[in-house]
């Protein structure tokens, strides 16, 4: 279902202008609390040596330090964000990964090489997206078979509705809900094999 009264490029024009002027908050150090959900959230995907990783709206790049450490290589990591601002940040921390600025909801003509990641992940950026299932079908594409899709973020759904509920132009959805991701799941010929929702960490895996 696509945001309402609004057009996916405006949309993803409004996003833009709105994390241009919000990088100094991504740039402060995140709390050790904080790193251990996240660096969780990565775990979640069992990666390897030898994991190609796609991170969705990867801002400043807060998932990539804990693929690293979990031994995927820089050069086998692309990050995708609409903003420059986020993306120049990225860039300078880690030089060897391959960023695109891009929609994600364009990913088959901007990433194009179907069955090529083993994971996707969108950390702390599902609720901001124009079209949920859009993004879901066209990342699925790009996973080869047995690849995990991990929706996550490490407040917890409740941070979500709060940001929805303060601007819902640039939060339209909320994190969804289990029976949603189950249904999204039979229809993209995947399955829901993780579902976390706690006050302050929400994780859902699915697998192709
Ligand atoms: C709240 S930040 C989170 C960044 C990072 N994932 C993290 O965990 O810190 C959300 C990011 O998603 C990006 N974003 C939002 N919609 C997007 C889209 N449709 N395609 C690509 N990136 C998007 C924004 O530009 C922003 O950098």
């Amino acid at each position: 279902m696509a945001a309402p009264g609004e057009k996916k490029e405006s949309h993803a024009d409004a996003q833009r202008e709105y994390f241009r002027t919000r990088v100094g908050v991504f740039i402060q150090p995140i709390p050790d609390e904080i790193l251990a959900r996240t660096q969780k959230i990565a775990e979640s995907a069992e990666l390897s040596e030898s994991s190609q990783v796609l991170d969705v709206g990867t801002g400043t790049g807060a998932l990539i330090t804990h693929f690293l450490s979990l031994g995927v290589k820089e050069k086998n990591i692309t990050g995708v964000d609409l903003s420059d601002e986020m993306l120049n940040v990225a860039r300078e921390r880690y030089p060897e990964v391959h960023f695109i600025k891009a929609d994600i909801l364009d990913a088959d003509t901007v990433i194009g090489k179907p069955e090529q990641f083993d994971a996707v992940f969108f950390n702390a950026c599902f609720g901001n997206l124009f079209d949920q299932k859009m993004a879901l079908q066209k990342t699925q594409a790009l996973l080869r078979a047995g690849g995990s899709i991990i929706i996550s973020h490490p407040l917890g759904k409740r941070f979500v509705k709060a940001l929805h509920d303060s601007d819902p132009s640039i939060v339209p959805f909320f994190l969804p809900e289990k029976d949603q991701l189950e249904k999204w799941a039979k229809e993209l010929e995947m399955k829901l094999v993780e579902f976390v929702d706690e006050h302050d960490f929400y994780l859902a895996r699915l697998i192709k």
